[in-house]
Parts: C-alpha cells; structure tokens; sequence
C-alpha cells in the first residue's frame, strides 16, 4: 500500500492528475452497492445483479443480507454487515449473535464487518447520533468477539464535516480504556479506516489526505460518497475522476457510490442518481455497473415538472449542509 509520504505526492501532483485523467475507468473489483430500496420500485433491485456487473460487493446498513440476494454466492457478490448504531441497550449483543449465526449456522463467508454510520451526525440527516464512549462500548461487546474470531473490521463511517476525525480519536481511547484491564494497557484495533464524502473531488481528496496522515497504514473503504446537487456533466465529471483515482490508489481497498435510485426521490440531487426517473440506468449508472453509456437522462420519466434546477439560495444552504452533514 501507499505510504503516507507517498500519498503528499499524489496530492501535490492533484491538478496535473486531473487534467490528465481521462474517461473513467469502466471496471473494477473495489466497487460495491449501498443498498436503498424503495419499497415503490422493488423491482429495480434486480438491476445491481443483473451481468454484465462489475459491483462485487454490498451493504445495507444491516446485519443480515437482503433476501433478494440470498441466493448469490459470498464469492460473487459479498455481503458486508454493518452494525449501524447503538442498540436501546448498551449490552446488546443482538449483531454479533447475528453475524456468528450467519458464519456458523449458515455458513456465510463474512469476512468484513462495517461499524457506526456517521456517528457524528445527528438522526434528521441520517447519521446514528452516538457519543464516543457509548459507541465504544457497544464495539467491545459486538465486534470485538468477531475480530477474535478473524473478521476483519472497520472503523466507523463518520460524516466528512471536521466533527468526524476528532470523534474517531476520542472513540479509539475510550474504546482502549475499555479493554485495558487489570493493569495492561491494550489498544482497539481495527482493519481498515471508512469514508464518507459529498463534495468535490479536490474536497474527497484532501480528507482522504487527511485520514492517512491521522491513521497510517490503513487501507480505506469510501462506502458513501457523492457530488450533490450539480448540473449532469459536473456530476458526470466527478463521477470519472473519482473513479479512476479510486482505482489507481493501492491503499483504496472498496468504494461505493451514493446514488442507487431512482433520480425523482434522490436525496442528493437528481444528476448523482444512478437510475432516470423511470428506473433505467443512467450512463453514471451504467459506468458504475462496468457498461457502456446508455445516454438515458436521469429526468427522464419524471413526472410533473420534475426540477433538476433548485432555487440558488435553496441549493446552497442545502449544499453547505449536505457538505457537512450526514446523509444515509
Ligand atoms: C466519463 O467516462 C466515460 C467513459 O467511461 C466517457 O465516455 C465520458 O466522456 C466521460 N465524461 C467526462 C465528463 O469525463
Ligand atoms: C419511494 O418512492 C416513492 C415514489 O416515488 C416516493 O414518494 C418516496 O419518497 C420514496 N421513498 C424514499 C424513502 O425515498
Ligand atoms: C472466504 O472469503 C475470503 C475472502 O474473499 C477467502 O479468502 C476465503 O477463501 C473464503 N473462504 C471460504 C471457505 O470460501
Ligand atoms: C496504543 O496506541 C498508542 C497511540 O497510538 C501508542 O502510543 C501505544 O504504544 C499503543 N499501545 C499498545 C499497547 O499498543
Ligand atoms: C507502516 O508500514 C511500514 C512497512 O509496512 C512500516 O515500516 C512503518 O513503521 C509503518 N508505519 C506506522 C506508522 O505504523
């Protein structure tokens, strides 16, 4: 993997990179699906699986596969749990029973475990509004036991506002504190560090900087990242450069897309949705998937004066907020 040092370089070579990067690249083994169905349109479930695929991941935000996929081998198309939040009681153990079970009772490969969505932000914007001490404790009774058993894990998914690298701090103390009993002071390890990012590219690029310097050695998973609200070829453009730089980056080990939906009830703007308002891939969605563009416009199907302008001072608070805030 990268060391950090060498990651100062590619940032200092940032500008030459983007002029330089052409199309993006069309597959990749890192990619993976955020899953956010819609109870509306179940049928558009069927389109992440469907070959040619180049998504060999998912996760739902849950700790048990979607039955959908059920019948899809661990080896084509992994299935990664996540323990979202805290559970309403602290010594819970409801996700690591569940995880055991599916590796020991129903012979699931899991080998990968997601923690905490954007602990750091509040419900309204999707995050699971933890503090650090409570997260820690609800980390040693759940995934501890499952890293024993060789699972690996991540550290949790905080927002990209600059909440997120402090809390992370905190969290691994409170979370050693923990452990470290009887006079022998032990660390809370994890496997890979795990990004969430809606921005520019210049933005994603720096904060990824910025967790290399802050945990070395780590390899990441950017597993919610997006540009929100901007014009098609903005999106499209970032979608590219983001892709490429993804894959070219060794310590980048898997990224997901936030934009699975359809582009009528996307939460980040209509141009960053995979699928056009009538539920057909859109040429990110198609790039993402590993195909050829399809040209389909992401309006198109909408409904009664879809807008994929909004009002200038809308889009910039909103803008501002979804920059900082926690999305699901
Ligand atoms: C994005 O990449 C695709 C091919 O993967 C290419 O056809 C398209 O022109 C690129 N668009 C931009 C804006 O870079
Ligand atoms: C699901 O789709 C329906 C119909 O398009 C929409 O009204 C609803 O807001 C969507 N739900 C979510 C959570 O996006
Ligand atoms: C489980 O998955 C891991 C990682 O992909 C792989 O190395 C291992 O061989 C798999 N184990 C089984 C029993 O399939
Ligand atoms: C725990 O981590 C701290 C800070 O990273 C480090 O200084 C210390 O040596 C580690 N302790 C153990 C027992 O690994
Ligand atoms: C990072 O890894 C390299 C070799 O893999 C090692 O020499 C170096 O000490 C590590 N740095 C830290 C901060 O762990």
């Amino acid at each position: 993997m990268l060391r950090p040092a060498t990651f100062a370089v590619v940032l200092a070579g940032l500008s030459s990179f983007i002029t330089t990067a052409a199309a993006g690249p069309l597959s990749s083994p890192k990619r993976g699906l955020v899953f956010t169905p819609n109870a509306t349109t179940r049928a558009d479930d069927g389109i992440w699986t469907r070959k040619p695929t180049s998504l060999t991941w998912y996760y739902n935000y849950n700790p048990s596969p979607e039955p959908t996929y059920a019948g899809i081998a661990q080896s084509d198309f992994e299935f990664v749990p996540m323990l979202w939040g805290a559970p309403q009681k602290l010594d819970d153990t409801s996700f690591l029973t569940t995880v055991r079970s599916l590796i020991k009772d129903k012979g699931v490969n899991i080998t990968n475990v997601l923690s905490f969505n954007e602990p750091d932000g509040p419900y309204n914007y999707g995050g699971s509004n933890m503090d650090p001490a409570t997260a820690a404790q609800v980390w040693v009774k759940n995934l501890v036991p499952l890293q024993e058993m060789g699972v690996r894990v991540g550290l949790p998914a905080c927002t990209g506002a600059p909440s997120g690298l402090p809390w992370l701090q905190n969290f691994l103390t409170e979370c050693s504190k923990l452990i470290s009993t009887g006079g022998k002071t032990r660390n809370c390890t994890y496997d890979f560090v795990t990004i969430h990012w809606y921005g520019s590219f210049d933005g994603l690029a720096s904060h990824m900087g910025e967790y290399s310097a802050a945990f070395p050695n780590k390899t990441m998973w950017i597993t919610e990242y997006n540009l929100n609200n901007q014009d098609l070829a903005t999106t499209q453009a970032f979608y590219n450069i983001t892709a490429d730089y993804f894959d070219r980056l060794e310590f980048v080990e898997r990224y997901s897309l936030f934009g699975a939906f359809r582009s009528d009830v996307s939460n980040v703007g209509p141009n960053a949705a995979m699928l056009s308002a009538n539920g057909q891939l859109t040429d990110i969605g198609a790039w993402y998937m590993g195909r050829q563009a399809t040209g389909i416009d992401p309006s198109e199907g909408a409904s009664l004066g879809f807008r994929s302008v909004t009002p200038h001072g809308a889009l910039a608070v909103l803008s501002a907020l979804l920059a900082v805030a926690a999305l699901c």
